[in-house]
């Protein structure tokens, strides 16, 4: 199996394909989830809840995120490799730089960082510094404060219209991939249809490019299931790796999400 590029991504939505990926933090899942064919593998800051224990992604270091990009890397996965950068390590674009290229040098194909049109300029300067950007809208965990918890973004006209502006400013910045988190399945569906980049959905249906979940939730070992997750160790009979595959394929075949995991 060849490693996973953004250009073969890319090419995977102009044919209508869709790509599947999953939260990893160390090798030895890196190695499950490249076996079973997982298109992308995201070292998140969500390893603060489920690694750390911690509430929030805020508390998560630079540090943490090199350490455990370093681990998946490590474990060199056919997936395209996709690292956070952490709370406040992106304020300015000189900042941004900086952390971009320690997460780059740990091992990441391409950054993420959450937030609208004020990284214009941060993403225009990654990327002609030759660093693959994908940005993060809706629900954006680093902001749980200021939204007021962890709750489904877009509902209404004015925050729904802002995500859309957002996405395609974000876009013309020159990112390369959109990730969508927690919005109603109509607002994902025309992003993604707006867009030529491609969209990655997390509690956003089925009508965007492909699906990311945390997998310690799609393994039915998180200590809450939220609505947009699905336990594929049950349907899978407990065998991690099966969980893994069944999850790729449910995805590539648009069975996950089903109705019953989507947003208004
Ligand atoms: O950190 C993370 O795992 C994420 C996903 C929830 C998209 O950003």
């Amino acid at each position: 199996m060849k490693k996973i590029t953004i250009s073969h991504i890319e090419k995977l939505k102009a044919q209508g394909e869709k790509f599947s990926c999953l939260t990893a933090y160390d090798a030895t899942f890196t190695e499950v989830i490249s076996d079973a064919g997982v298109d992308m593998i995201l070292v998140g800051d969500s390893l603060g809840n489920v690694i750390q224990g911690q509430e929030t992604t805020v508390p998560v270091t630079l540090e943490d995120m090199e350490y455990h990009i370093a681990c998946v890397a490590n474990a060199s996965p056919n997936c395209l490799i996709l690292g956070d950068l952490p709370y406040m390590s992106y304020s300015t674009p000189e900042q941004a730089y900086e952390t971009a290229a320690a997460v780059m040098q740990a091992g990441a194909n391409m950054v993420k960082f959450e937030g609208g049109q004020w990284l214009y300029d941060t993403i225009t300067g990654l990327t002609e510094r030759g660093i693959p950007v994908c940005a993060h809208l809706g629900l954006t965990p680093q902001s749980v404060d200021a939204l007021g918890g962890f709750k489904v973004q877009g509902r209404d006209d004015k925050t729904a219209s802002k995500i859309l502006t957002d996405a395609k400013a974000l876009e013309k910045a020159g990112a390369r991939m959109l990730v969508l988190e927690c919005v109603p399945s109509d607002l994902a569906k025309l992003v993604t249809e707006s867009l030529q980049i491609p969209v990655m959905g997390i509690g956003a249906g089925v009508d965007v490019d492909g699906q990311v979940l945390v997998l310690h939730d799609m393994l039915g070992i998180s200590p809450f299931q939220a609505k947009f997750t699905r336990n594929f160790m049950a349907d899978a009979k407990g065998s991690i790796q099966d969980a893994i595959t069944l999850y790729h394929n449910e995805v590539k075949e648009q069975n996950f999400p089903a109705d019953e995991h989507r947003f208004e």
